[in-house]
Formats: structure tokens, C-alpha cells, sequence
């Protein structure tokens, strides 16, 4: 992949949207969550009612439940709902998309994306987080971005055709359109604290390596492990902190 590709958004094809359905129990164990400090960012704290859109297994619905919020999921894939419905049975969850998302007009106080934006039809997913936010009211979009300055981080996430950066271009903004505004980026950095053999099974739950066929899904896998036991900064840990930047992205509906 030559650095430009890298740079470009991305718009995966739907069968690698489609993937995380059947991964989900691995998706759960070894994804990381999200800091405390980007989830102060992500919603106000006058919100009462949020919508969490792509929730997957419930990464983020998790610490926004656990912060009182009254909490709404929105999840395509069924295995991805399933997991999440086990973990937090508190939260009424619907199956829906970005671009049909199953909720009244001006029905939340605000909306988060973790690590799914790029996944959307960016004009259709706004106005439609638009249509169920009221007058204003937030959108908090989220990346966790491994810090490719970290020389083993970049040769993990060369193996996995991946940018550890953004879906989005360095320095642009999702498209949001006119009815949102005061659009601001915050990073923050942290890390993730796993060890050796979850760096590989975390790989797999990469979309990349989820539509492989199986052997060369178990070679890419085996080329991955080689890299976390034999790399200099690596060889011997049994814990490995995975350095991330996390994006969020935050914007008030008009
Ligand atoms: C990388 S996962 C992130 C899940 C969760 N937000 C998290 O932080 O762990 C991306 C999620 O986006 C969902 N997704 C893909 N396309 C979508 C769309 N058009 N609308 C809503 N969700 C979508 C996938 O099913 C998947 O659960």
C-alpha cells in the first residue's frame, strides 16, 4: 500500500463491514476500549439521552451506561448485538445503520461513533444523526489509532495492510455538512496493555485479515506472532503496552 493510498479515506467494501459478525467473541476480548478522558470528550455533561451508533460488542456503551447516561444502541450485525445484549442487558439495543438509524426525530441529547465513521455513508449517516439529534445537541466520533511513530507498531500494522492512522486523511474532518458546527479534534494517548499471543489474536479481528481465506488468514497470523516474539522492542515481554492515539472529533448540531 503506497503512503497516499494510506492517506485516502477509506471505503471499505461491505463484506468487510459485514465481517465483524462473525468475530465478535474475539472482537470483545482483545479490542481496546476507550480512555476516560476521550469519553468526557465524546459527550456533555448535561447529556441525558445518548445514542450509541455501531456500538459493536459495546465498548463505549459500557462507560457511557456506567456514567448514568440513559443509553440507546444502534448495531447492524447480529453477533456484534448479541454481545452486547449479554454484557449490558440494561440497554435497549435495535438493530439499524448510520444511514437508517431506527429512532424519532430530535429524540437524544447526543451521539457517539467509536471507530465506525468510515464505515458510513458519510452525507447520509450526518443527516440523519442530524434528524435524530435535538437543536443542539452533540456528535462525539472516535478513533483509536496505534502511534505508528512506535517502530514495532508500524511494522504490526504494515503486516495488517492497515494505517494505524486515520480512516480520514491527517488534518481533515468527517464530513459533516451544514447542520453541524464548532466541529474540534482532541488527542489523546494512552496504552493498551496486552499480552503477546492477544497482539495476535487482535489482528485477527482486524477486518483486513477477517475476509481471508482460512490458510492465508492462520500464514498472516503466524507472520504476526513471529513479528511479537522475535521483534527487539518485544522479544521476552509478557506484557506489551500498545501505545494509541485515540481521535475524537466532536460537533454540535445547529
Ligand atoms: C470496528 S467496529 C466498532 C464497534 C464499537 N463502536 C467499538 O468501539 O468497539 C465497527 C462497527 O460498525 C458497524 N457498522 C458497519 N457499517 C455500519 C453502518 N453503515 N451503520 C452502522 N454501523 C455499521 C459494524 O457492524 C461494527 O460493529
Amino acid at each position: 500500500m503506497s503512503a497516499s493510498d494510506r492517506d485516502r479515506p477509506v471505503r471499505p467494501h461491505q463484506a468487510h463491514a459485514a465481517s465483524f459478525t462473525h468475530n465478535a467473541d474475539e472482537y470483545a476480548a482483545v479490542r481496546p476500549g476507550y480512555p476516560p478522558a476521550a469519553v468526557d470528550l465524546l459527550v456533555p455533561s448535561d447529556a441525558h439521552d445518548v445514542l450509541d451508533l455501531a456500538a459493536g460488542t459495546g465498548k463505549l456503551t459500557e462507560p457511557l451506561v456506567a456514567r448514568g447516561l440513559h443509553v440507546v444502541a444502534v448495531e447492524p450485525a447480529d453477533g456484534m448485538r448479541e454481545q452486547l445484549t449479554a454484557r449490558l442487558p440494561q440497554v435497549e439495543v435495535h438493530a439499524g445503520t448510520a444511514e437508517r438509524i431506527p429512532l424519532p426525530d430530535a429524540s437524544v441529547d447526543a451521539v457517539t461513533v467509536a471507530q465506525a465513521w468510515h464505515w458510513f455513508d458519510e452525507p447520509a449517516a450526518a443527516a440523519e444523526i442530524a434528524r435524530v439529534l435535538r437543536p443542539g445537541g452533540t456528535l462525539g466520533i472516535v478513533w483509536n489509532d496505534r502511534d505508528e511513530d512506535v517502530p514495532w507498531v508500524s511494522a504490526y500494522d504494515a503486516l495488517l495492510h492497515e494505517a494505524a492512522g486515520p480512516q480520514l486523511a491527517r488534518g481533515t474532518y468527517p464530513t459533516l455538512g451544514n447542520a453541524f458546527t464548532d466541529v474540534l479534534r482532541t488527542d489523546v494517548r494512552w496504552e493498551h496493555v496486552l499480552a503477546p499471543e492477544d497482539l495476535v489474536r487482535l489482528a485477527g479481528t482486524r477486518s483486513y485479515a477477517l475476509v481471508l481465506p482460512p490458510d492465508e488468514r492462520e500464514a498472516l497470523l503466524e507472520r504476526v506472532r513471529t513479528l511479537v516474539t522475535t521483534h527487539p522492542d518485544l522479544a521476552g515481554l509478557d506484557r506489551v503496552p500498545v501505545p494509541y492515539v485515540t481521535r475524537v472529533y466532536t460537533a454540535r448540531r445547529r
